[in-house]
């Protein structure tokens, strides 16, 4: 049977920090609210309850405000994990605590050491290649040592390049399906999935690129019903989680969760 890479049976994820409000953010748009966001996080940790996922729940960091976006911390794969190296300097540490929680569910975990940096939130996994784009987080001597370890275990690394002016290049994009991608036209028109079925976000509605398909659910922000109604037109299972607080930091749905089914 083939590994999917949307097929996962666990889930890490971090509860946010009162300090949350230092999180890093591109634009301001106000501060997020600390009960509106944790409220929202539960939601999100339902959801992938709700898509059969056992749902891993750690503590805040309060000295490291973007703790809740565990997914730049590591990359599960079916092999291993690998433990990254933010580009973020505020981030860093968040990786290195990271590490001790992935070892119950892996018997292989390496590291990014440096000096180069990836997040994953530039990294977008496929059946068939990782792809991850170069970005202010993420800089071709990470994406190398990255690129090493990954095809130790078999994995083919593309590097491309995320828009100037996007914080991720999951910002922009989401695996949907094995050769399905939904993507904002301004990375699709990069040209980086022509050998992918690519589903656009509908006009407006680019900043709910950053979605989850979970087993049989694909997980997206709230209030973008004109691409929810597209994805269900195309058989997708769309559930909505509320998100306004973690967009105000640049937040998304990839960033809430560390998605894998353990080796061990
Ligand atoms: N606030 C999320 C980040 O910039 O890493």
């Amino acid at each position: 049977m083939p590994y999917y890479f949307y097929q996962f049976t666990h889930a890490i994820t971090r509860r946010p920090p009162t300090t949350i409000c230092d999180g890093l953010r591109a634009v301001d748009q106000g501060n997020p609210d600390f009960a509106r966001i944790s409220a929202h996080h539960g939601e999100y940790i339902a959801a992938l309850q709700n898509a059969g996922m056992t749902v891993v729940e750690l503590p805040p960091l309060e000295q490291f405000p973007d703790c809740c976006f565990v997914e730049d911390t590591a990359l599960c794969l079916p092999q291993g994990a690998i433990v990254l190296r933010p580009g973020a300097v505020t981030r860093r540490g968040e990786a290195s605590a990271m590490a001790p929680h992935l070892a119950p569910f892996f018997d292989d975990i390496a590291v990014i050491s440096g000096p180069g940096f990836v997040e994953g939130g530039d990294i977008l996994v496929t059946e068939r290649e990782i792809l991850v784009g170069r970005s202010a987080r993420t800089d071709a001597a990470g994406i190398a040592e990255l690129t090493q370890i990954a095809k130790a275990w078999g994995h083919h690394v593309r590097e491309v390049i995320t828009p100037p002016g996007v914080l991720h290049f999951k910002t922009d994009c989401s695996l949907l399906d094995h050769q399905t991608i939904l993507a904002t036209p301004l990375l699709n028109a990069s040209g980086c999935f022509a050998d992918y079925t690519v589903i656009e976000t509908a006009d407006g509605e680019e900043a709910c690129a950053n979605a989850i398909r979970v087993n049989d659910t694909v997980i997206m922000p709230a209030g973008f019903p004109k691409t929810a109604d597209i994805l269900a037109a195309r058989g997708y299972h769309v559930v909505t989680v509320n998100n306004s607080e973690c967009a105000k930091i640049d937040g998304g749905m990839s960033c809430l969760s560390l998605r894998f089914t353990p080796t061990l």
